[in-house]
């Protein structure tokens, strides 16, 4: 595998995925928690940082156990930190170099560079430059603006070469970085490039059976991809000695309680029903906050949870679906965030119930876990569904919920989820969903005045929900769900768009 030292960059993650892309696994570390060297990581790289090292801030990794015992490849900042440490300078630019630039001299077609033409686009983001490079390095690149573009270790100067690069290879905008990165990582570094989805089912279920032995394992199904991607393998690997609640909390959309249950079955699970609806909706009722509703929602789930749980004897392990996103325990540069909304539904759970965790998915990302459930033979819809959050619905009806205002959003939501299916959209869209307003506004039908509710319809593209962007449906597609829901939903007579990006709004609207 591939050790990447973190030092906080927005795109440390993006080094991690494009490796991946390669079928090399690899792993992000904070900068000061590098694991002794051991016959796995063939290869180290250091990312970008929004610091400089001019600063007195800056970070500094230990550098020692590194050099000269693995290929290091420094990205940006972790150039410039290299120049730095063996003795050469780094220093201001005159002008903040970002956007696309081109190599217009290679004076080293070979190594890290091998097979680029000059003249490559590469993209660079950085306030420093390095103006002299120590003596143990030559020169590699330059562009235009940036003399030392790229540099590395001059023939055995160490024992394993260290190359540095000033511009970003994995970013889409560098149209050769994919090849550096795989110049680095296979023909440097000798990795085998065999880090595919069969790869990973055939290790986890392996490491699965070891971690559990002969002990039950329970786990709690949401109906969405990764909950049910940590069940499959984990069956594999345990078989029967799986144990999963689905927990019908009345905030799920239309018939999905019925519908996934039959597909947990069809796909050899050993799955428990559970209909909660009235605890939640008691729990709810009155709550307007959306943090209070969360907590409402997250407290409950623990509760029917933890009481079903007892039902079942040797009990000795919970397993979840989380992902890689959730657990990379990046460098915080701004210290710890403000809460904009507490996504981590049941974080309780484990602690209260007493049970040791199990996390097959923990080191992947989205995308991947999609492929895993494709090798493991599970059906598309599962697998493309969009993500849904915990509290469901809940967090789609705007004030207080009531059984009423549930039965009326799902019935709206079908009709939109469904049309974008049929119109071959859903694919396209990396999440949708309908919001229930609460505002009632005039309106006509036949001859009677209507006094009835308005519902938004949500629809966005992303990668990771970070950052979002409106879909552009089309306005045909847009109006014929508008009329359906209106003439079909009793209770609602205005249908709207929301065409909001995240920054500044959010995908859901509480
Ligand atoms: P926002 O609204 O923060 O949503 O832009 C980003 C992504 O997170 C989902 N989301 C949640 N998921 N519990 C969850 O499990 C929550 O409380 C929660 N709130 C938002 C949202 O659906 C989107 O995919």
């Amino acid at each position: 595998k591939v050790l990447i030292l973190d030092f906080g960059s927005q795109y440390t993650q993006l080094i991690a995925r494009r490796i991946r892309e390669l079928n090399v696994y690899s792993e992000i570390v904070p900068y000061n928690k590098v694991p002794a060297l051991d016959d796995t990581i063939k290869a180290v790289i250091l990312s970008g940082s929004p610091f400089s090292v001019r600063e007195e801030r800056a970070l500094h990794p230990d550098l020692a156990p590194l050099i000269g015992q693995r290929p290091v490849l420094g990205i940006c900042y972790g150039a410039q930190y290299v120049a730095q440490h063996f003795g050469g300078t780094v220093a201001r630019s005159d002008s903040r170099e970002y956007g696309k630039a081109h190599l217009d001299k290679i004076y080293r077609s070979e190594g890290l560079l091998a097979g680029m033409a000059p003249g490559s686009q590469v993209w660079m983001s950085h306030g420093d430059t390095i103006k002299e490079i120590p003596d143990q390095f030559e020169l590699l690149a330059s562009t235009a603006d940036v003399e030392v573009a790229a540099y590395g270790s001059k023939p055995g100067a160490f024992g394993a070469p260290v190359y540095c690069i000033q511009f970003h290879p994995e970013v889409y905008h560098s149209l050769e970085g994919k090849q550096l990165l795989h110049n680095f990582v296979i023909d440097i570094a000798g990795c085998s490039g065999s880090w595919t989805p069969a790869h990973f089912v055939e290790e986890t279920v392996a490491s699965l059976r070891e971690q559990v032995g002969e002990d039950r394992v329970l786990l709690g199904l949401s109906g969405g991809v990764d909950s049910s991607v940590a069940a499959m393998l984990l069956h594999q690997a345990i078989g029967d000695r799986l144990f999963c609640f689905f927990i019908d909390n009345g905030l799920l959309r239309h018939n999905e309680f019925n519908e996934v249950l039959v597909s947990y079955a069809g796909m050899g699970l050993n799955v428990t029903g559970i209909d909660a609806r009235q605890e939640f909706y008691s729990a709810l009722a009155g709550l307007t906050d959306p943090e209070a509703k969360r907590k409402a929602i997250g407290k409950t789930f623990i509760d029917v949870f933890d009481r079903e749980a007892r039902q079942l004897t040797n009990i000795k392990y919970l397993a979840q679906g989380t992902i890689y996103p959730d657990v990379i325990e990046s460098v915080s540069v701004h210290g710890p965030s403000v809460t904009i909304k507490s996504h981590h539904n049941v974080g309780g759970l484990p602690a209260k119930m007493g049970l040791k965790i199990v996390e097959p998915l923990r080191f992947l990302f989205k995308d991947e876990v999609r492929r895993v459930g494709t090798e493991l033979g599970m059906p598309d819809r599962l697998i493309k569904r969009h993500p849904f959050p915990g509290p469901g619905l809940a967090i789609r009806i705007l004030g207080d919920i009531t059984p009423e205002k549930v039965a009326l959003l799902q019935k709206a939501d079908a009709i939109y989820i469904d049309k974008l299916r049929e119109a071959g959209l859903y694919d396209q869209v990396w999440q949708a969903g309908t919001i229930l307003l609460p505002v009632q506004s005039v309106g006509v039908m036949g001859d009677e005045r209507t006094y009835e509710q308005a519902v938004a319809l949500r629809a966005v593209t992303s990668t990771d929900g970070m950052t979002a962007e409106w879909s552009h449906l089309p306005y045909d597609f847009l109006a014929s769900v508008s009329s359906s829901i209106i003439n079909n939903v009793k209770g609602i007579n205005r249908v709207v768009y929301d065409i909001s990006t995240k920054p500044p709004a959010t995908i859901e609207w509480e």
